[in-house]
Order: structure tokens, then C-alpha cells, then sequence
């Protein structure tokens, strides 16, 4: 009887820890797929925009993706590219504000985040380029978006063209910091709701975000689709392992040599690749083998996706 009553209670438990473990709050756990929405559920909404960080929170995305711009004023903004045209306005409501530069051989007019203050910025509108319906949707700051994904779900902070601001005066890696730790962020379970990576193309600026800054918060390298620099050999991962928590490859990388995930994980780097987006709208059947694929077969250990209502719902093998 009493074996009995131990083998149901000991079988109530494991329910109770696997049903835990399912549904954790915390993104931390190590051994959990993490879904990170990239520029948040960036297709359904304009990229790298508070519409678009909310909706991956509704769809229950681990991490929100976005990158980090910086204004004139040292503001940091969330913005893919160092340039304000292609997802803003900015040629409408700043004609003559560019800079002309060249590009493959010919001339181009190029609007600078950093030659805006944020009011300025504050005035474009980053929605009506993807879609009418998010017309006067503005570019948000790093602190509107601490605020809004705080408590239900991780940031994965990208820093975009930090070796760029560094060369301009612009100590971005310190800004980052600063911010986080004005938000108490900057330690790893500072808030087991909200942990925080960071993550850049930049060895050099992980490097001194580690080393010269001393943050302790997980850092991950991304790597281009060619891996021009090495960092995704045996070698290169062990590099890597001395200032990161973990690796951000292009998907490719891991298609084309799916041992590199196995290399990484022996050196205890968690391999987070980019990006997975269903080809047209409504097309997600082979997004889902695609993602099922990576997670189940290849084992990566998460997905950075444009699409986290299909990532949280992928195809078992
Ligand atoms: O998180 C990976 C991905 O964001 C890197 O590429 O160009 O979309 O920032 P990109
Ligand atoms: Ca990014």
C-alpha cells in the first residue's frame, strides 16, 4: 500500500515538474527550445516596432529580438539599419537632412540615424512602409521596449555597427550597459522573467563588453553565412567560448555542416540560428519542418524567427 502510494506521488511529481518545465515563466531554463522573435513577429508587423514586440509577447515568443541605433543626442533606438530610408518616411519629412554616399560605384542620398536627435525620429513614421494599417507608428527607444517586453519575455539586444559608433566617439557598448543597469537588467537574474543576451556581428565589441566592461550577462556571436573569420571551426568556437554563452549562426552555416552544433555544445555554447521566415504570407507548412528540423534532428537549442506563432508550435519528428 505504501509503495503504492509512494510510486503515485512520486508519478504526481514528475507530471507536476514536466508540466513546469513546459510552461515555465522564465526563459532560463538551459534545456528549453527557445523561440526569439526576430525584430519581433516581424511578419506580421513592421520590424524592430512596438506592434510588432507586442504581438510576439501574444504569441508567447521566449525572447524578443531587435537592434540598437544611436541618435545624435546618444539616444539608443530599435532599428535594423545604421540608415533611417528604407523603413521610415524620412525623405518626406527631412528632404535635405542626407548624406551623400557611394555605393557599388554610384552616388546615393543615405539618411544617418546619428545626424537625427530622437525628436526628430520621434517624428517619422516606421509603419506605413510595411503596411497602411500601422501608419504614425514610430521607432522605438531601447527604454520604451525594456518597459513594454519587461516580465513576459527575454531581450535579445542586438547591437548594430558598434566598431562604427566606436570609430565616431560613440561608446555604444557602455550606453547599452548603462541602461540596463538603470533598469537593474544588467545582471544575469536580476529578473528570472526578463533575462537579457546580447548579441552582435562585432567580436571585438562582445569582446570588450566582456572583458573591458566586466558584464557578466550571456553574450552571443553572430556569424555571417560565410564564415569568413573562422569562428565556426573547433578552433574558432573556442575562441569564442571565452567571452561567449553562445553562437548565432546563419542557418546555412548549420545546414551545410550540422557538426558545428555538436562542436559547440561540448564546449558549453548554446547555438541560437538565424533567420526562419515563412517565404510568402500564410506559407508556413514547410516553416515548421523547416524549424522542427533544426531543433529536433539538428538539436540547436533555439530559433530566430520572423514567425514565433509557428516556432511554438512546431512538427515533431
Ligand atoms: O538575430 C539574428 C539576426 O538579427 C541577425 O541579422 O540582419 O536581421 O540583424 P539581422
Ligand atoms: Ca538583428
Amino acid at each position: 500500500m505504501l509503495r503504492n502510494q509512494f510510486h503515485a506521488l512520486l508519478a504526481t511529481l514528475l507530471i507536476l515538474s514536466s508540466s513546469t518545465t513546459a510552461h515555465a515563466q522564465s526563459p532560463n531554463a538551459a534545456s528549453r527550445k527557445l523561440v526569439i522573435a526576430h525584430r519581433g513577429a516581424s511578419a506580421y508587423a513592421p520590424e524592430n516596432t512596438l506592434p510588432a514586440f507586442r504581438l510576439a509577447l501574444d504569441m508567447g515568443a521566449d525572447f524578443v529580438e531587435y537592434d540598437l541605433q544611436v541618435t545624435k543626442d546618444k539616444q539608443l533606438v530599435c532599428l535594423h539599419d545604421e540608415t533611417l530610408e528604407r523603413t521610415t518616411n524620412v525623405e518626406d519629412i527631412f528632404p535635405h537632412r542626407y548624406r551623400s554616399v557611394t555605393r557599388d560605384k554610384a552616388r546615393t542620398k543615405r539618411w544617418y540615424v546619428y545626424d537625427f536627435t530622437l525628436a526628430e525620429i520621434k517624428r517619422l513614421d516606421a509603419g506605413s512602409w510595411a503596411e497602411a494599417r500601422f501608419r504614425d507608428t514610430c521607432i522605438p527607444t531601447f527604454q520604451e521596449t525594456l518597459d513594454l517586453i519587461r516580465g513576459r519575455a527575454g531581450h535579445f539586444v542586438e547591437l548594430k555597427k558598434p566598431d562604427d559608433y566606436n570609430a565616431m566617439g560613440v561608446d555604444m557598448e557602455r550606453l547599452v550597459l548603462a541602461q540596463l543597469e538603470r533598469n537593474n537588467l544588467a545582471k544575469p537574474d536580476a529578473d528570472a522573467r526578463t533575462p537579457v543576451i546580447i548579441q552582435s556581428f562585432s567580436a571585438r565589441s562582445l569582446q570588450k563588453i566582456a572583458i573591458e566592461l566586466k558584464s557578466i550577462l550571456p553574450l552571443h556571436l553572430l556569424t555571417p553565412a560565410e564564415d569568413k573569420d573562422g569562428w565556426l571551426t573547433r578552433d574558432g568556437l573556442a575562441k569564442a567560448k571565452t567571452f561567449c554563452a553562445g553562437i548565432s549562426p546563419h542557418k546555412t552555416s548549420l545546414s551545410k555542416n550540422p557538426e558545428i552544433i555538436a562542436w559547440a555544445h561540448e564546449l558549453g555554447l548554446r547555438v541560437t540560428p538565424y533567420t526562419f521566415a515563412a517565404a510568402n504570407a500564410g506559407e508556413t507548412p514547410p516553416l515548421r519542418a523547416e524549424i522542427s528540423r533544426f531543433l529536433y534532428t539538428l538539436k540547436v537549442d533555439g530559433v530566430i524567427t520572423n514567425n514565433p506563432d509557428v516556432a511554438k508550435a512546431p512538427e515533431r519528428k
